[in-house]
């Protein structure tokens, strides 16, 4: 088989996500981390030992100078993503920047706009979509064996611990469930119906901290379809999705990291996709943000900005109607 050609990455914000995300690049053919950049040298120096990276900088920007670097990745807090991606950007960096993408949808059309006015790469780190079970359940779904998908019910949460300094809680880190995990289902729905919603009915509950630690929503497409999303941060949710179509139904248990999936047709026997990889799943962002760049792409095909755009519209028009603002914006 012909060796793909290396592609050498940069960390932005050596945090909780990046460290997972670092482990599983050994995972994704001719990926190599060849520099780390914190806000502070002695954090960077740190993830660079632990991770055997060669180069650490105590700012962003000197990252983002490396030349060497061919593409970062943003793991930042989410009120940071718009700026750190576009110091990247700027530096004329591939970026792959992690969920969500960005506060608003105002963030993500600037981004949006200066990468493809300069033709550069730029991806959300929705990784869910690249796993082999979800890319499975897609051709399920072009296949037309569950006919039109007509309900889709996706929920996801976890139970955080209670800190309201830490980024989950805090509203000046962009806390709350709906950007956080809520952007799971409200990103898969997209997927699913490959357009935004007509309408959208919600109900929220705000926590101590003034964020969104609980929500319900649910979208109605122009073809009368639905779907019925749940979010949390602070209740153990069992993060399952169900797609319910004219001709039979998918269930996806634990559908954010899926590695199986069900497929039943009525009159027939269930077929089961299971996924055997033994990494937590981040190469296939990883390899799909890749193979854009060595075939020259400015975007992943799985997840163009314009979808990741319309995503943030979505998101933008839910807060409203809950009137969340954060302290920032
Ligand atoms: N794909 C997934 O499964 C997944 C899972 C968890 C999180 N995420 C996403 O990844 C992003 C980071 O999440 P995380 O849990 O890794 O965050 P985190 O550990 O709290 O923070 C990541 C790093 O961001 C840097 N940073 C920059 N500005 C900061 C600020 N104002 N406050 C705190 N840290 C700041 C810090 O590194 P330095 O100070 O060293 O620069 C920090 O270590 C979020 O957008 C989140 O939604 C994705």
């Amino acid at each position: 088989m012909k060796e793909q050609k290396k592609i050498s990455w940069g960390i932005l914000g050596p945090g909780n996500i990046a460290g997972q995300f670092v482990k599983d690049l050994v995972h994704a053919e001719g990926a190599q981390v060849v520099a780390v950049g914190s806000r502070t040298k002695a954090n960077a120096e740190r993830f660079a030992e632990k991770h055997g990276i060669p180069r650490a900088y105590g700012s962003y920007e000197e990252l983002a100078l490396d030349n060497e670097v061919e593409i970062i990745y943003v793991a930042t807090p989410h009120p940071a993503h718009k700026d750190n991606v576009m110091t990247c950007l700027r530096a004329g960096k591939a970026v792959l920047c992690e969920k969500p993408f960005t506060m608003s949808a105002n963030e993500a059309r600037e981004l949006t706009a200066y990468a493809e006015a300069n033709k550069l790469f730029l991806m959300e780190a929705m990784w869910t979509r690249y796993l082999p079970t979800i890319r499975k359940v897609r051709e399920w779904l072009s296949a037309g064996k569950i006919g039109e998908v007509r309900l889709l019910k996706a929920d996801a949460g976890f139970r955080s611990d209670w800190n309201p300094e830490g980024r989950l809680l805090n509203p000046k880190l962009g806390g709350g469930a709906l950007l956080d995990i809520g952007i799971y289902p409200i990103s898969f729905a997209s997927m699913i119906f490959g357009q935004a919603p007509a309408k959208i009915v919600s109900a929220v509950h705000l926590g101590e901290t003034g964020v969104d630690e609980q929500f319900a929503v649910t979208f109605q497409y122009p073809n009368g379809s639905i779907a019925n999303l749940n979010g949390s941060i602070r209740l153990q949710v069992q993060s399952d999705a169900y797609l319910y179509g004219t001709e039979g139904y998918i269930f996806i248990p634990n559908f954010l990291s899926a590695r199986t999936a069900t497929l039943f047709v009525a009159g027939g026997e269930p077929e089961i996709f299971a996924d055997h990889n033994v990494a937590h799943g981040f190469a296939y962002e990883a390899e799909e943000a890749m193979q854009a760049l060595r075939e020259g792409r400015t975007a992943s095909e799985i997840l163009t900005p314009e979808e990741t755009l319309q995503i943030m519209k979505t998101v933008d028009a839910i807060r409203a109607e809950w009137g969340l603002r954060y302290p920032f914006e």
